[in-house]
């Protein structure tokens, strides 16, 4: 479980996240949305440390990450995320093999033989084959999607954080992207936070949704009741991006 207490985040005298607060479940799929420029990412990245929060906790199963000086504690706990970054961040100059094992020797102790098995059953569960070999510019926007998803969870991690899956991409890999995120909770158990500014996406994919604006969640629920939120935020949200009172 990932619990967020009154988390702080200011660049520069501009405070970004004032006071935000959740608990994330086992095997949920929590998203945030938000406009661009809210502090979605700066959320994200303050759960598994790559900026450090000015205040408040980020506990991850018991663990305070928020304020920890040891490296130790860091790197463990940051061994339980899969990462999925928004551009994929493929290494261009590596093949698909390299680049979905690429963590595995830094995060775990496998030995080097057992690669090339893993990441066939990771390509596998996002649905490739035979691409081992490949470079990413040989690939599809949607395959190095899928081979991105296959790197962030190849050393099986307990959560997964998807900084806008599917910015970019066009409707029917949209769709693909949308149904691989729900398979990783279907399938593996992952426990899931994306944070998008696609609020369609966020409403069929999550067992609850919140909203980030003006550096707090104003409203955190499942999608039916989301979808109904009187709150202002929620509201100008749902109307800019067409999506309409039922
Ligand atoms: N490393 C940084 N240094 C200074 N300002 C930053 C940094 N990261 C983000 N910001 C600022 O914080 C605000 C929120 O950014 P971000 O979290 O990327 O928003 P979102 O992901 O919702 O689009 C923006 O005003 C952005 O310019
Ligand atoms: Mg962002």
């Amino acid at each position: 479980m990932i619990e967020i207490k009154g988390l702080t985040k200011a660049f520069g005298g501009h405070s970004v996240l004032k006071n935000v607060s959740a608990e994330i479940k086992e095997g949920e799929l929590f998203s945030v949305i938000g406009p661009s420029g809210i502090g979605k990412s700066t959320f994200i990245k303050c759960i598994i440390r790559l900026l450090r929060p000015d205040g408040g906790q980020v506990i991850v199963d018991g663990q305070d990450i928020a304020s920890t000086t040891s490296e130790f504690t860091l790197a463990r706990v940051r061994r339980s995320f899969g990462y999925l970054f928004q551009e994929g961040a493929l290494f261009d100059s590596l093949t698909v093999l390299e680049n979905v094992a690429f963590g595995l020797k830094y995060l775990t102790d496998i030995p080097k033989g057992e690669y090339p098995r893993i990441v066939k059953e990771k390509l596998a569960l996002v649905g490739l084959e035979g691409v081992e070999n490949l470079k990413p510019a040989e690939l599809s926007v949607g395959m190095k999607k899928r081979v991105s998803l296959a790197r962030s969870i190849a050393a099986e991690p307990k959560y997964i954080l998807y900084d806008e899956p599917t910015t970019g991409l066009d409707p029917v890999t949209t769709g693909m992207v949308k149904d691989l995120i729900t398979d990783m909770r279907a399938k593996l158990g992952i426990t899931s936070v994306v944070v998008t500014h696609d609020v369609r996406l966020a409403l069929e994919i999550s067992s609850r949704v919140a909203m980030l604006y003006g550096g707090e969640f104003v409203e955190v629920a499942e999608p039916d009741v989301f979808r109904r939120s009187e709150n202002k935020a929620v509201r100008e949200f749902m109307e800019i991006s067409h999506l309409s009172r039922k």
